[in-house]
């Protein structure tokens, strides 16, 4: 049985950083994404530079064959995923009625779904064997309403609460959950979500925000707000009424 950290989104962004931080740490790594020319480069590099081993599985997290596939590779293997960072995961912007229901219905299925179920494959063994880290990928849209972006904000408190509960119920049995909260980074995540570009001024580097994920998780810290702003939006949103923070994000979205 070969311990692994699995890493959704390690193609770019927050989860090549992921790949990178847990690779120096000599853990060796199963790395999912679409892109499969992206993750066999970094599978190159990473074994050349680092001496671990990577498994890479490409294919569309959001359709449940793919994550049926990632489960029996595992097991064909013999990889006990004893990491798990739920990182992969989009925004669509636009009002709730004028973006097409098939967008929603992926971001479910990505942000949330693929999340909750990777976490149901391998928690139970991470349990067992008391040794286990899970990191899913949260959001400062966790703590706020989100006027114009609502599906993502919305599934990124699901992301908050889910890790948080179930923070609670493992690290009684050695296993904790962190949940990691960025505020906007530089990432492939603008383009993609055709996000606001204002708010990606003087946005911190993708290293700097999974550096602080990470370390949290080995740490096993229940959440991570990396950096001031990501700290600020947290208190903030404890002490502002719901409307008046929603009046002030849909101004910024
Ligand atoms: N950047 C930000 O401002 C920011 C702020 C707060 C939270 N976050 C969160 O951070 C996480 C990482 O995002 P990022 O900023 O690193 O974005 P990114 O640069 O767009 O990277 C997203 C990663 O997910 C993969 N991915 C996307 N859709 C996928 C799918 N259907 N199946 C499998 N893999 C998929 C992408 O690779 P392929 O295209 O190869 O599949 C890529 O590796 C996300 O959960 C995001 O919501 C980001």
């Amino acid at each position: 049985m070969e311990k692994v950290t699995l890493i959704t989104g390690a193609s770019g962004g927050l989860g090549k950083e992921f790949a990178y931080l847990a690779a120096n740490d000599k853990q060796n790594l199963f790395l999912i994404a679409r892109s499969a020319d992206k993750l066999n480069k970094i599978k190159k590099d990473i074994e050349k530079n680092y001496g671990v081993k990577v498994y890479v599985l490409d294919g569309d997290l959001s359709n449940e064959k793919v994550r049926l596939e990632i489960e029996k590779f595992a097991k064909k293997n013999d990889l006990f995923v004893n990491k798990l960072i739920n990182n992969a995961g989009f925004g669509t912007r636009g009002d709730f009625t004028t973006v097409p229901y098939e967008n929603h219905e992926n971001l479910m299925d990505l942000n949330n779904k693929a999340l909750v179920h990777l976490t149901y494959m391998f928690l139970p063994k991470m349990l067992k064997e008391h040794d286990g880290k899970i990191l899913n990928i949260a959001s400062i849209a966790s703590y706020l309403p989100g006027p114009h972006m609502v599906m993502y904000f919305a599934s990124k408190a699901f992301v908050s609460n889910f890790s948080n509960g179930l923070m609670k119920e493992c690290k009684k049995q050695g296993v904790t959950v962190t949940a990691l909260y960025p505020s906007p980074t530089n990432t492939g995540f603008l383009a993609r979500s055709h996000m606001n570009e204002k708010l990606f001024k003087n946005a911190p580097s993708a290293k700097f925000v999974a550096t602080k994920g990470y370390k949290g998780m080995m740490k096993g810290k229940m959440k991570v707000n990396p950096g001031a702003y990501p700290k600020f939006v947290n208190f903030f949103s404890k002490i502002v009424p719901v409307g008046i923070a929603g009046n002030i994000v849909e101004k910024q979205n």
